[in-house]
């Protein structure tokens, strides 16, 4: 049996629309920090009787694509039973696709070639899974560069800087674990058609991403907490002013902005980000996480907090899996 794990990934510069549908190839680059406690995982066994065996929580088209460019790109058709599994809620904004397709793909690079492929053609299978999945292959502060070519050839991630570099932990603020109402590849296409403010988003992102990549290079807070936040922003007013609007934000989102805007004008550094879903990522210096998680315990529409951080641990091979989560599969398939 093949363990893995990857972890989710928090987007600075956020990546939302693309160039190719089909490729999942993003129209801008993105710039992102890894995580290290909210992990999926994967377990994988070869099978020699019956169809291909899933067990896994996500879509499993996204899981399809990429066991298909795998078995293309390493001429193996072995017969699989594969199991996937998140830690933490799915479908929820959380960048669950991220890490469980990230952690697919890892796997399947083990149990089709032996752990032989290239890290560039791994993250290109996962990124068939989930575009930002490509991120949570790299350690550290991470660069996904949109590249141009048709083929996507020059659209690669690499790590631009040691978690080490610069140490920040993120507070996962959960405000609602359900399904988001709408995934993110369909709400990227209904604001490329109907978003006035879709290229204006997009004409920006080089300017974003040279300050973000500036300001955790310079290991600057403050600049780092304008220009995450601002893009941020700016990504959910694309989605806000589609028509229809697309509103991912609850209650308990906006309650988390004000705390946060408000532990800032305490002197307490602190920025937040949003992605598809209603649920608020802090960013801080490790010696302010204790304050503001105190804060935020007492806001009413924040369901928990986890407690995280930009790690290097990125996706890698596990040894055994863990025991909080329900056994994936049974031991008699040959490893
Ligand atoms: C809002 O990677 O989930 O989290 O490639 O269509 O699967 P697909 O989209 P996905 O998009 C994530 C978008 C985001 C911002 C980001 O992480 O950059």
């Amino acid at each position: 049996m093949i363990y893995t794990s990857a972890p989710s990934n928090i987007a600075l510069i956020k990546y939302w629309g693309k160039r190719d549908t089909k490729l999942n190839l993003p129209l801008s680059s993105s710039f992102s920090g890894t995580l290290e406690q909210m992990r999926s995982w994967v377990a994988i066994a070869s099978q020699d009787k019956g169809d291909e065996q899933w067990m896994l929580y996500g879509d499993p088209q996204k899981a399809m694509r990429v066991l298909e460019a795998a078995r293309k790109f390493t001429r193996n058709t072995q017969q699989l039973a594969i199991s996937i599994c998140n830690d933490f809620p799915s479908q929820a904004g959380l960048a669950s696709s991220a890490s469980s397709m990230a952690a697919l793909a890892f796997g399947l690079d083990i149990a089709l070639s032996r752990g032989n492929t290239p890290l560039a053609e791994i993250a290109k299978w996962a990124r068939l899974g989930s575009g930002s999945a490509v991120r949570s292959l790299y350690p550290g502060f991470v660069l996904w560069q949109a590249g141009q070519t048709e083929d996507g050839s020059d659209c690669i991630a690499q790590s631009q800087c040691s978690a080490a570099h610069f140490p920040l932990d993120v507070l996962v603020c959960v405000i609602d674990d359900r399904n988001k109402p709408i995934g993110s590849s369909a709400a990227m296409e209904h604001c490329r058609a109907n978003s006035p403010l879709y290229e204006r988003f997009h004409a920006r992102n080089a300017d974003d991403l040279c300050h973000a990549m500036r300001a955790v290079q310079d290991r600057d807070f403050s600049a780092l907490t304008e220009i995450s936040e601002a893009n941020c922003l700016a990504m959910h007013a694309v989605m806000q002013s589609a028509k229809p609007p697309i509103n991912y934000f609850m209650a308990g989102t906006h309650q988390t902005i004000a705390a946060v805007r408000e532990l800032r004008k305490q002197g307490i550094s602190c920025f937040f980000s949003i992605d598809a879903g209603p649920n608020v990522k802090i960013f801080c210096p490790p010696e302010h996480t204790s304050q503001i998680i105190g804060h935020i315990h007492s806001i009413s529409g924040v369901m928990r907090v986890i407690h995280d951080r930009i790690s290097n641990q990125a996706a890698r091979r596990e040894t055994h899996w863990p025991r909080h989560l329900p056994c994936p599969l049974k031991s008699d398939h040959t490893p």
